[in-house]
């Protein structure tokens, strides 16, 4: 049945008939390089997709015989790639890209799929699958392809019990208890989910988690999954909890700058080479939230990252640190904490560190300015955190396509080197010349049978991988493809679905955090509205905090009247927001606090916007349910179930936030909802 388990990777039948005899009569034979892991999985995948996709069984071949013959390999382990004349075109793809290329070899009509690496043919393969999933033409193909960004990874917040914090797709697919003997079927699957969309690293445990990951028994299994994802170009990372000398160490203390830590921390690096020679590194959740770092030792966040840059540089291993520190140090505002901490310390890290910054100072927000981090700190390289599982987002029951989110921030203007510096450009290298780039996304995978919970869930791992690899895919692109390998290519099917999809963020920041509101969510939980709470211990853990609602006004002042988080982005930046009655109006209440009779643009005041957002995001909420049910004649029965029980639910909260934030804020508000929305139901 259609259970989502195969993910974008279904390989249905071409449903365009003269498309699917146009296909056949191009795709004949296959022929690859010598044989490899990696060329071994190419060509499985090649044969199967294309068994799949065109109902043959295409035959495997040494030597071109006909017309349509595929060649798949590099030049060194193929002769025939080697001698087609393409050497500029795999110049252009570099270490990681590939070569799609219409040739003619020996007479005969080919299709060279190549790249300068194994791990480029096969992204080069996944992408030619990609263009007869997404039915494109391919009589006549040029295509060079190479990822704008280096590192391209998924940050797994699985605990060692196979919880999984903020998951909301059942629990982690690493069975440690099996490990590392059982080879779960899902680790392949995973590898080659990643790998169809560039993915080539993986943290696969929470930053929060504890230090027995780096125990033998535990290194054992680890290097069974480094196994597994290897020749799919995956590398496997892991946490590092600061404090392991002493947990796992028996030692008195982790300082950094104490000769025995970075001993200890020596060997265990050699330690995990010996298992994993290509381990990747180590990422760092350090002095926040409760978590131990260098600051318990009064060293900064550089001699803690350089400490383990030191004991790593000679296996050409990288530690990637976290920028989300989040302690009691700056109750007045949070938001400014981070770029505080950090900005001091550019270009003091070693050369292979990175700074992981997430896209908002805040965390992670329906919408959120980008974070002032981004241009603050040019030589070091910062590497982009985006957030897939939508933590804040409506979990497992909301339809938010975050290609729109992430696309927000990518393209959000810094002005930290004049207009157009864009953060996709400090992100990509391009603006510091950083030759260390990369994007990261929590990840939203957990053991359902679908992978992510919500069937549309897919599309946000999906969109990670594609604008990780290139940041100027356009949503609607993302959208559009992931929907045609994912259920259909019907146009009329394609264009309600992907206004669905590409709408959908927009409505549940309308019913959940509009004008700029934020962080007004359940408290721990951060599922539904709960602007009330003010008892919690620390100051920022309250929604009341971020809103500061009362009865002359509503709004967090981040000007100089108030903390001045302001002052942390460059002026070309601020002016887009300083002046309250300039400001963007989708950050309003971000950046101030303004009395509830405000003025807006549109005429409305303050009061008038909050329930016009309410009340048309909680509408639109349930018209996405309409929307859905045109959809059914084009999708199968089970996830067209699935999704509409879920749209159901998620109209459900829709109302539920619209009714009790408007009736909260009308407390401190003290004015009526306006006539127009007092309709029954
Ligand atoms: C958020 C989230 C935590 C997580 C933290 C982090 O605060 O709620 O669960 O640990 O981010 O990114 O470290």
């Amino acid at each position: 049945g259609e259970n989502g388990y195969d993910l974008w990777l279904r390989y249905k039948p071409v449903s365009n008939h003269i498309l699917l005899s146009v296909y056949r009569k191009n795709i004949t034979q296959l022929i690859t390089g010598d044989s490899s892991a990696t060329m071994n999985i190419i060509k499985n995948e090649l044969l199967t997709g294309i068994a799949g996709l065109l109902q043959t069984e295409i035959g495997y071949h040494h030597s071109v015989t006909r017309d349509g013959a595929i060649i798949a390999g590099t030049p060194r382990s193929s002769a025939l790639i080697r001698n087609a004349g393409i050497a500029t075109q795999l110049q252009a793809a570099g270490d990681e890209g590939f070569v799609i290329t219409t040739k003619k070899i020996n007479g005969k009509q080919c299709i060279l799929i190549s790249g300068n690496s194994e791990k480029g043919v096969l992204y080069g393969a996944f992408h030619f699958l990609r263009l007869l999933q997404t039915e494109q033409p391919i009589t006549s193909l040029h295509i060079v392809s190479a990822p704008k960004i280096r590192l391209r990874m998924l940050d797994h917040w699985d605990n060692p019990n196979r919880t999984v914090e903020r998951g909301y797709a059942g629990f982690s697919i690493w069975n440690w208890h099996t490990l590392p003997t059982y080879i779960d079927q899902r680790y392949i699957d995973y590898a080659r989910a990643n790998a169809s969309i560039g993915i080539n690293g993986t943290v696969i445990t929470n930053v929060n988690a504890n230090a027995v990951i780096l125990t033998p028994a535990y290194l054992e299994k680890v290097k069974a999954l480094a196994d597994v994802f290897r020749p799919y170009g995956i590398k496997v990372y892991l946490t590092a909890r600061f404090s392991a000398p002493i947990e796992i160490g028996g030692l008195k203390t982790a300082d950094p700058l104490d000769a025995g830590v970075q001993q200890w921390w020596r060997e265990k690096i050699k330690e995990i080479y010996t298992y994993i020679p290509d381990f990747g590194g180590f990422l760092v959740k350090a002095n926040s939230e409760g978590q131990p770092g260098p600051q318990d030792y009064k060293r900064s966040h550089a001699d803690g990252a350089n400490m383990l840059a030191d004991a790593i540089a000679p296996f050409n291993g990288i530690i990637i640190w976290r920028a989300f520190v989040y302690s009691h140090d700056n109750p007045l505002d949070r938001h400014k904490q981070a770029y505080d901490d950090f900005v001091p310390l550019n270009g003091k890290f070693r050369d292979n560190v990175m700074v992981q910054v997430k896209n908002g100072a805040i965390d992670f927000m329906p919408r959120e300015p980008f974070h002032p981090l981004f241009g603050a700190m040019p030589q070091t390289p910062l590497m982009m955190e985006f957030q897939v599982t939508q933590e804040y987002l409506g979990q497992g029951t909301s339809l938010v396509f975050l290609a729109p989110l992430f696309k927000e921030t990518l393209e959000s203007d810094t002005y930290y080197k004049g207009k157009g510096s864009t953060v996709a450009k400090v992100i990509d290298g391009t603006l510091d010349g950083h030759r260390l780039t990369g994007i990261a996304g929590v990840a939203n995978i957990g053991n359902d049978i679908n992978w992510c919970g919500h069937p549309f869930a897919q599309a946000n791992w999906y969109t990670l991988g594609r604008l990780a690899w290139d940041p100027a895919i356009s949503s609607e692109q993302i959208a559009g493809e992931w929907l045609r390998m994912t259920f259909s290519n019907q146009p009329d099917f394609l264009k309600t679905a992907s206004q669905l999809m590409l709408e959908s963020r927009d409505i549940i920041v309308q019913y959940s955090n509009p004008i700029g509101l934020h962080h007004i969510m359940g408290t721990g939980h951060h599922y539904g509205p709960a602007p009330w709470v003010s008892n919690q211990q620390r100051p920022e853990w309250n929604p009341v905090y971020y809103h500061k609602s009362d009865s002359n006004g509503i709004g967090f002042d981040r000007t100089v009247t108030g903390s001045n988080a302001l002052a942390q982005y460059y002026p070309g930046a601020r002016k887009q927001w300083e002046n309250s009655h300039t400001c963007d109006e989708k950050y309003l209440l971000w950046f101030h606090h303004v009395p509830w009779n405000f003025q807006l643009k549109n005429g409305r005041n303050v009061w008038e916007e909050l329930c016009f957002q309410y009340y048309t995001g909680a509408e639109r909420a349930g018209k996405m349910r309409d929307t859905w049910n045109t959809l059914r004649p084009f999708v199968d029965q089970q996830r067209f179930e699935q999704v509409s029980m879920l749209l159901k639910i998620q109209h459900e909260e829709a109302t539920w936030w619209r009714n009790a934030c408007l009736l909260y804020f009308q407390t401190c508000s003290r004015l009526p909802i306006p006539l127009q929305y007092e309709k029954p139901g």
